[in-house]
């Protein structure tokens, strides 16, 4: 036996043999478009909701009852987005085009509604839960019957989030956030149907 014959079987003796059977680590496959665009909206829907009580928060600080209610449920937006930039990532999926525009709108709609006091404010997210809490069920009801679809983790966080957003409804409700919204229904009609653009564009750039 010669000595480079003996030199490589003492080096392959010192390479642990997993390094040979793991292979190069392959990158995480891409999502299905379908899915990207649930992700995506997802994602776009969390990132205005921080924007909308950074606005709120802004022009309320800490001068009303309902500010304690408001910074708990930023709180849980920022939980959320946090969680959607994880699944991003994980099923690299890019973000929409028009993330400055809904960090512009989300502020200026979050301030907009604070400027008019804390029950307005509490009216915006009265409607914008309801559009919200419609669409996590839309997506479910997708998800669940797409016999492709196996993510349970992905159902567990939508639905969680979802919940969470009906608690938010709730929360703005009791601050009378309901009944503003029915005093000024052309308001309320006017900000459902913004959301409602802003999420079938949100999949879709
Ligand atoms: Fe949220
Ligand atoms: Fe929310």
């Amino acid at each position: 036996m010669n000595s480079i014959r003996i030199w490589n079987m003492r080096a392959a003796r010192i390479v642990p043999s997993s390094r040979y059977s793991e292979g190069p680590k392959e990158a995480p496959s891409r999502a299905p478009e379908s899915l990207q665009r649930i992700v995506r909206v997802d994602h776009a829907g969390e990132y205005a909701a921080d924007r909308i009580y950074a606005g709120q928060m802004a022009v309320l600080r800490d001068k009303t009852p309902a500010s304690e209610a408001i910074r708990e449920m930023w709180e849980t937006e920022k939980e959320h987005l946090v969680e959607f930039e994880r699944v991003m990532r994980d099923k690299r999926v890019r973000p929409t085009a028009l993330l400055p525009i809904w960090n512009l709108a989300g502020f200026a709609v979050g301030a907009g509604s604070a400027l008019l006091g804390a029950k307005a404010a509490m009216a915006c997210t009265v409607a914008v839960e309801e559009v919200i809490e419609e669409h996590y069920n839309d997506q479910l009801r997708i998800l669940m019957n797409d016999e492709n679809f196996d993510d349970s983790e992905l159902l567990n966080t939508i639905s969680k989030i979802r919940d969470d957003e009906v608690a938010h409804r709730d929360a703005g409700s009791e601050f009378g956030g309901k009944e503003a919204t029915e005093s000024y229904p052309s308001v309320t009609n006017l900000l459902k149907m913004g959301l409602r653009t802003a999420i079938w564009l949100s999949e879709r750039f």
